[in-house]
């Protein structure tokens, strides 16, 4: 695989190190170093930020220009042409289904959306008021506990039907933790219905009123599904294959991914994106200024949530469909001049023309737009980020899996001891 060779040269070693490189299909050449341990030598990159951590064939990004594909197909055409039920099988089989196959994926993914019985009791060990996010990490990992048959990673059949259950599983527990902190009864999922509209309609029904699919929503909640399903080796992505890579159970990793999704510089930010704009309130010029200024100030750690992204320094490419569909919902609700919204929009047009922004290529994000619309359609903001999780689990699990099918190895990082040098304990 190497056809070329980088060389290393350290003060205080005898020889340079020769170290292989690869080339991908697509994407910068990486340079092996694992050969450097044996020279008694560690690489030094706290947030990773030019390492790779693994070979994956399942998401592209090149930030620069702003281009995501997954296994191949642009992120763009996947949200005009496909929907959620088709990426799960294209993000996890590697291709996209023939009418067959998409049939069984949809049926498979139908049969297995409710919940045992027991997980129910689950809900009641928590406060009413628990962050739903916490109750999501604690029943996704005890989700393990009902399926000791099916919990052997070496057999394709487990791992396959591991993975269907946590994307058939992942609405129904979503909806649920909503429904126990407004204190409603939980809805049984609905299988006539697609996923999308499955997951409004467990979050928006209850006994009392006919409910009634709104198509705009069901088609911004796809494409919100959609775009949110995979960004390669993101910090929730990595945690799972870390997780993984112990031979821990797929729902275990999964519940790992969960929390670290849930911080606000990952998942997190939706959610902050709208508090961002409660914390403004007022519309006027000058406060919106305010705000900018803040955020542009070194000493004041203020950011504009929703702007800016490790990866991309170029408009995000999912944040420009989420724009589309953003335009689509506010249309559909006639809610063009709500006031934060129009605190939403003018921080855009800010943001893209300020020079401190424009200079770091700081453009809004897939959660800049994807909060606003669910708010819109009167998702509360504590469920932003379990939203996220629900589509991501998708992504989580096709790299659990790509990762147990390959070769892998625990995942063991080192570090650059800065501690004390060896001491005696103090005589007494
Ligand atoms: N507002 C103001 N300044 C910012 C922002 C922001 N949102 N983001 C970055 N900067 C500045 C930062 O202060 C730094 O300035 P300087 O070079 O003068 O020191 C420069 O831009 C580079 O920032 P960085 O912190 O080195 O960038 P990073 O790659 O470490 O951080 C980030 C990426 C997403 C954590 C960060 O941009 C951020 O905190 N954004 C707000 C939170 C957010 O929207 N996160 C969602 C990311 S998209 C969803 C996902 O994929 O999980």
């Amino acid at each position: 695989m190497a056809d070329r060779k980088a060389t290393l040269t350290v003060d205080g070693l005898d020889n340079p190190v020769e170290l292989p490189v690869y080339s991908g299909t697509l994407g910068p050449d990486v340079v092996d170093v694992r050969g450097l341990g044996a020279e008694g030598l560690f690489t030094y990159d706290p947030g990773f930020m030019a390492t790779s951590s693994c070979q994956s064939a399942i998401t592209y990004i090149d930030g620069a220009k702003g281009v995501l594909l997954h296994r191949g197909y642009p992120i763009e055409q996947l949200a005009k042409e496909s929907n959620f039920v088709e990426m799960c099988y294209l993000l996890l089989f590697g291709e996209l289904p023939d009418d067959a196959q998409y049939a069984d994926i949809e049926k498979r993914i139908s049969n297995h959306t409710m919940v045992h019985d027991q997980i129910n009791n689950f809900f009641k060990g928590f406060r009413r008021d628990a962050h739903p996010m916490s109750i999501l990490c604690g029943v996704v990992g005890g989700l393990a506990a009902f399926y000791h048959d099916h919990m052997d990673i070496t057999k394709a059949e487990d791992r396959e039907i591991s993975a269907i259950r946590l994307i058939a599983k992942m609405p129904t527990i979503a909806a649920m933790s909503y429904k126990y902190n407004i204190g409603q009864p939980f809805n049984y999922p609905r299988n006539d219905l697609n996923y999308a509209e499955n997951f409004l309609y467990m979050m928006f029904s209850n006994p009392c009123e006919e409910y009634k699919t709104n198509p705009v929503f069901a088609k911004a909640m796809d494409r919100i599904f959609m775009l949110h399903a995979d960004h390669e080796q993101n910090a929730s992505t990595s945690t799972v294959r870390l997780a993984g890579s112990t031979g821990a159970n797929p729902f275990a990793c999964i519940s790992a991914g969960i929390a670290a999704l849930w911080g606000p510089a990952h998942g997190g930010a939706n959610e902050a994106v709208l508090n961002m704009l409660d914390e403004i309130g007022d519309d006027s010029e000058e406060n919106i200024q305010r705000f900018v200024d803040k955020a542009k100030d070194k000493d004041d750690p203020f950011r504009l949530m929703g702007f800016g992204h490790r990866v991309y320094r170029n408009f995000d490419p999912r944040a420009k469909v989420m724009k589309e569909t953003c335009d689509e919902v506010l249309a559909e609700l006639g809610m063009a001049d709500d006031p934060q919204l129009k605190i939403a929009k003018r921080l855009e047009q800010i943001a893209l023309e300020d020079e401190y922004f424009i200079e770091r290529k700081l453009y809004p994000n897939v959660d800049f737009y994807s909060g606003i619309i669910l708010k819109a359609m009167g998702i509360p903001t504590n469920m932003f980020t379990v939203i996220f999780a629900v589509s991501r689990t998708i992504g989580w699990i096709s790299h659990w899996h790509e990762m147990i099918t390959g070769d892998y190895k625990i995942g063991r990082p080192r570090q650059l001891y800065i501690g004390h040098p060896q001491r005696d304990y103090p005589a007494k």
